[in-house]
């Protein structure tokens, strides 16, 4: 298995990590998003394991607490073999203190080494950006949480680029832990993560954990051009977010997809995993599975690279006009706004 450094951090993390938001089911919304259970999280877990991946992805919301359960009794035994990242900060029931206040993470760090059975936290996610609560509040209380060994890293997910420039020039001025990864929605069907948040991450060396790289699985080879909606995806089935779908897009993303998917010999879904490992400041991509073979794919998405002209055929199939400054940017002006990747 291939080894990232996680930004500019001394981490080094495999490129692909497994996400636990299938496990538990609780609720309309994530019994739609997977419903797996303890004895077949556990086969997962060991799947992940035989194939190198020793990194499992998680959150307090996920099944209201059930995923961190779940995950927590699969991981009894290997726990220091493996890396666990888990995020605090949205609404768990009807409490009003939430977000990402001193008094919320703290409790939620504790909440959660319990349900996972563990000490620590190896990489400690803010969620969402809460505006609500001053950054200093939430930096500092990270901060401490790191001297005192709960948590080892501090990493934040959807934050805005100022949101992630604020953070980080916060912690700087007071010598506090930085976000060393930003966890964000990236794939070939979205890809505004590459305006402004990738060229800032190669700016500040903040790493990249891609979520839902097959785009909540409309990526996955069961939407076609000419062909129903499936009913069994998950999205389908009401289980998950995001933008409303650019059908006309994606088929033209997915013909490519299966040229490119043919030529290689692998599945589309593997095709657009490995167009993710190319692209700048992504260290680690959290791939999704409801079931043993799509995980047994997944973990089979790494180990070889697409050529250069399979990922010009892949960017150019996904491009998309840049909104306003960015379309600006590219004129020439003989400035480069892009860093240099690290
Ligand atoms: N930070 C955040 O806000 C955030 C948000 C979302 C997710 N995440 C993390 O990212 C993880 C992965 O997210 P995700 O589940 O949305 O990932 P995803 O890979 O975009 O979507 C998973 C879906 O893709 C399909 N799929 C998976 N493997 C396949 C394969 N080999 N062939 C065909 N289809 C395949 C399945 O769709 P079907 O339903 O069609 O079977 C599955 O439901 C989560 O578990 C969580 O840890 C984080």
């Amino acid at each position: 298995m291939e080894y990232r450094q996680l930004g500019g951090s001394g981490l080094q993390v495999p490129v692909l990590s497994f996400g636990t938001a299938t496990f538990g089911g609780a609720g309309e919304f994530f019994k739609a998003w997977g419903q797996t259970q303890l004895d077949d999280a556990k086969k997962l877990v060991h799947l992940c394991m035989d194939a190198g991946v020793n990194f499992f992805d998680t959150a307090d919301v996920y099944s209201g607490g059930v995923a961190e359960e779940i995950l927590g009794k699969a991981l009894l035994g290997i726990r220091n073999e493996v890396l666990v990242s888990t995020k605090a900060t949205f609404k768990m029931g009807e409490d009003p203190n939430y977000g990402s206040s001193r008094f919320h993470l703290i409790r939620s760090v504790e909440n959660s080494l319990r349900r996972l059975q563990t000490d620590h936290i190896d990489i400690y996610h803010m969620h969402g950006f809460d505006g609500n609560t001053p950054v200093e509040e939430t930096l500092h209380a990270l901060d401490d949480l790191i001297s005192s060994g709960k948590i080892r890293y501090i990493a934040c997910s959807n934050f805005s680029g100022w949101h992630l420039m604020k953070s980080l020039s916060i912690s700087e001025r007071y010598g506090w832990a930085k976000y060393i990864a930003h966890q964000a929605y990236y794939s070939l069907l979205d890809r505004e993560f590459e305006w402004e948040l990738m060229p800032a991450g190669i700016d500040q060396k903040v790493g990249t954990i891609v979520w839902s790289p097959l785009a909540s699985g409309q990526l996955g080879g069961k939407f076609r051009r000419g062909q129903p909606i499936p009913a069994d995806n998950r999205r389908s089935q009401g289980g998950s977010h995001g933008p409303e779908t650019d059908f006309e897009r994606l088929y033209t993303i997915v013909d490519a997809l299966d040229d490119v998917a043919e030529e290689v010999g692998k599945s589309v879904a593997q095709v657009a995993i490995n167009w993710l490992l190319q692209r700048p400041t992504v260290a680690n991509i959290i791939i999704g599975a409801r079931n043993e073979e799509q995980l047994k794919q997944n973990l089979a998405a790494v180990g070889w690279n697409l050529t250069t002209e399979q990922v010009k055929k892949l960017d150019e199939a996904s491009a998309v006009a840049p909104i306003y400054p960015y379309w600006h940017q590219k004129q020439d002006t003989n400035l480069n706004p892009t860093p240099k990747f690290y």
